[in-house]
């Protein structure tokens, strides 16, 4: 079974010392490729660094929005350098907009997320979308900017807003990408959404070590259990989970421009 975790944070100290036995559970659970995302200028370059050494893996580089106040004057022109000039780097960000944690100024978070929107675009690269509680203005900006500059390619990582946030992102252009959280016995609505998202727009991540899916909940997360949201999406969208491989792994491939392994 072929699985893209299209959204993982492997260089946080959480798999500081085991990190081999962790893609070896991943490539043995069918995990083909590995996206590790950087949320600040440190983890960016280690997001880089990890996937020079790893195959399995590739990066993305950015400044999250809960980290944007805390940037360094420098910080946005390292990124800059090295989307430009990383070979493994295949999206930019993650960035986006977040009122739930409130960590840095709305205004700020708003003006970064801009700049990763016009450095995809510029790049040719997709961008990587954090959304918490933020719908409107997510909506609104990436409205804006693709009236203004044009399409760009991208993913609501993580999925947590309501049916027509996802329907209104679909019409941009973008895909929605379902973490562990669509597994939590409660959701019984993103697991509408998730069932509704047209097959050529759904992806699936972990997000790990974060939102650990149902049945392996308590545990550290990490992308070997990107197989059990995998298994739960294809139940509730009633196909098998070989088919939902294969289209999520598809949809991975192609916004990436992942070659397969
Ligand atoms: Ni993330």
């Amino acid at each position: 079974m072929p699985w893209i975790d299209t959204h993982a944070h492997l260089q946080e100290h959480r798999f500081a010392a085991d990190l081999p036995a962790v893609l070896a559970r991943a490539t043995e659970a069918g995990v083909e490729r590995i996206i590790t995302i950087g949320i600040d200028l440190p983890t960016s370059r280690s997001a880089v660094q990890l996937a020079a050494q790893y195959p399995l893996l590739a990066s993305a580089v950015g400044i999250q929005p809960n980290h944007v106040s805390e940037a360094e004057p420098g910080d946005w022109d390292a990124i800059v350098t090295l989307a430009e000039t990383d070979p493994t780097i295949v999206a930019i960000g993650e960035t986006g907009l977040d009122r739930y944690w409130d960590r840095s100024p709305f205004p700020l978070q708003e003006e970064y997320f801009r700049r990763h929107l016009a450095l995809a675009r510029r790049l040719g690269k997709p961008v990587i979308i954090h959304c918490r509680e933020a719908e409107a203005d997510t909506v609104r900006v990436l409205r804006e900017t693709i009236a203004a500059d044009g399409p760009v390619a991208g993913v609501m990582h993580s999925f947590s807003g309501d049916a027509a946030t996802a329907e209104q992102c679909v019409q941009l252009g973008l895909l929605i990408s379902c973490a562990g959280m669509v597994t939590f016995p409660s959701n019984t609505a993103l697991r509408e959404i998730a069932a509704a998202v047209p097959a050529d727009r759904l992806l699936i991540e972990t997000d790990c070590p974060y939102l650990t899916p149902v049945p392996v909940r308590g545990q550290r997360n990490e992308p070997a259990f990107v197989a059990h949201t995998a298994k739960l999406l294809a139940s509730v969208r009633g196909i098998s989970p070989e088919e939902l491989g294969h289209l999520t792994t598809a949809n991975a491939r192609r916004l990436f421009a992942l070659s397969a392994n």
